[in-house]
């Protein structure tokens, strides 16, 4: 997802989320490399809606996925978030463990266009990141889930999402999810002088 290309349709941010529980493989030593002698345990993952209280952990992990914009610019647009005047994301989703820990997000919205899509509503994966050390377990999937819930809901047949050209594991990690390559775009701009 390309932060930045806002083509979401303006769409009331709306209504409740259910907190949905997944079981998510995870290791017992965090960091550690996936090796043989790794034991993987089943841990509790719940996906529920961001709250208010949840804004610091929620701008870490949107600042660790997005660094070109400044802590303040996405201070400032959380804070838009749930003043509920922001356009883009219309939902935020976040994983959580046992302990409280929050471990991942998914942020979304629903445009009216996608490229690859036919319907004019599309459900879109407008951020989607998880911790490090938390990765390969489950998380993103369990989130992914989450939000296909969210815009099947929300009447929408279709779910988008796209990532940069370089990023290998992102892609790797949406067709293991089930998304088919669609098209790479490139993007151009010119200035318009008076
Ligand atoms: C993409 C991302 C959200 C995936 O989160 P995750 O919790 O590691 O994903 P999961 O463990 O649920 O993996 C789901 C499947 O994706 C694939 N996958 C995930 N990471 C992979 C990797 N590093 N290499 C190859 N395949 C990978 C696997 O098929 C995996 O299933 P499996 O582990 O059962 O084989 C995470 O890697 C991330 O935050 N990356 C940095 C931010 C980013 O690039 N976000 C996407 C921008 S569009």
């Amino acid at each position: 997802m390309s932060k930045g290309s806002n083509r979401s349709k303006r769409t009331p941010r709306s209504g409740s989320i259910s907190p949905n529980v997944y079981s998510a493989k995870h290791g017992k030593s965090g960091g550690l490399a996936a090796s043989e002698h790794e034991t993987a345990t089943l841990v509790t993952i719940t996906i529920r809606p961001a709250t208010r209280r949840d804004a610091a952990a929620w701008l870490r992990l949107r600042y660790a996925l997005w660094p070109d914009a400044s802590e303040s610019e996405h201070r400032a647009e959380i804070a838009r978030f749930f003043a509920g005047q922001a356009r883009e994301p219309l939902a935020v989703l976040l994983a959580e463990d046992g302990a409280g820990a929050v471990l991942g997000l998914a942020e979304l919205s629903i445009r009216a266009g996608a490229e690859g899509c036919t319907s004019d509503r599309v459900a879109y994966l407008e951020g989607w990141f998880v911790v490090p050390e938390a990765r390969r377990r489950g998380v993103g999937r369990a989130l992914v889930a989450a939000a296909e819930q969210w815009g099947r809901d929300r009447g929408c047949t279709e779910f988008g999402s796209d990532t940069q050209p370089d990023n290998l594991v992102s892609a790797a990690a949406h067709r293991a999810l089930g998304f088919s390559e669609v098209g790479s775009v490139r993007c151009f701009r010119k200035a318009l002088q008076g």
